[in-house]
């Protein structure tokens, strides 16, 4: 069988947090199973959104006006990778900005493209099928077509559901393949403990309340969900990119 490499970004912001956690242990169960994994974090990298400077359609090979923490080294991870797992804490009901800003990217220097190095040929679509230019096949599967998706959402309370179709359409529209589990791969229970995180400011103490790592291990239910998870992805992997 191919070696295969599967990369997992974890959209929290912080280290050692739910998210990452969950990530982790589904990640350590493909490795097991011989799979190359890597997990990037985006807690301290610096990750801006897409401008719509249209830079990327208009380049002959692969390339992004912004340079920073997702391009070219992020970028370059995903487009190598078999598989891509996506991991995002739910923030206000929705996806952190900076995952958020990677995903416009990463779809946007993939889209219709059939290699890095080659133009997107933006000219020629859309219409070529629908018979208006031609009955030629023009716009390309994107950079990520036929690789292996799964997404991950934790939260405290609520608005995961929200969060994780937000992962998942991406997928959708990148043309990945999808990968489901017996539920919903959310992981919830996060726990607000008050007085908890101290600051010092001019000599002066203040506390907040902490949103506690500890989501993984109180839902039991979550775990089992990820193991299945595992095992789906190792056998759609497998199957489609062994
Ligand atoms: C800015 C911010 C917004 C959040 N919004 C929500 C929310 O809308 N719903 C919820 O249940 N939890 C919310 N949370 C809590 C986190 O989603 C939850 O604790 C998560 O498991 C944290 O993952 P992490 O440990 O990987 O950072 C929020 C946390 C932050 C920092």
């Amino acid at each position: 069988m191919k070696e295969l490499y599967v990369l997992g970004i974890c959209g929290s912001q912080r280290k050692g947090g739910n998210t990452e956690k969950a990530l982790d242990m589904v990640l350590s169960t493909l490795g097991g199973h011989g799979i190359e994994t890597e997990l990037v974090q985006l807690y301290n990298k610096d990750i801006r959104g897409c401008t719509s400077c249209r830079y990327c359609r208009a380049m002959p090979a692969v390339a992004c006006s912004i340079k920073d923490d997702f391009y070219p080294e992020i970028f370059e991870k995903m487009v190598r990778a078999d598989g891509i797992i996506l991991g995002a804490p739910v923030y206000f009901g929705s996806i952190p900005a900076k995952l958020k800003g990677l995903l416009e990217r990463a779809g946007m220097l993939s889209e219709g493209r059939i290699s890095i190095e080659t133009p997107v040929d933006d000219k020629k679509w859309p219409g070529a099928r629908s018979g208006i230019k031609s009955d030629k096949k023009t716009k390309g599967g994107g950079l990520y077509r036929g690789k292996v998706g799964g997404a991950i959402v934790t939260t405290r309370r609520t608005g995961a559901n929200a969060a994780l179709a937000e992962l998942l359409m991406w997928f959708m529209i990148c043309n990945f393949t999808v990968v489901s589990s017996s539920y919903w791969t959310v992981l919830i229970g996060g726990k607000r403990v008050p007085d908890a995180v101290k600051f010092k400011k001019e000599g002066k103490e203040y506390f907040t309340s902490d949103l506690s790592k500890d989501t993984l291990e109180q839902d039991e239910e979550g775990r089992e969900d990820l193991v299945d998870f595992a095992e789906n992805y190792i056998e759609v992997l497998s199957r489609l990119r062994g």
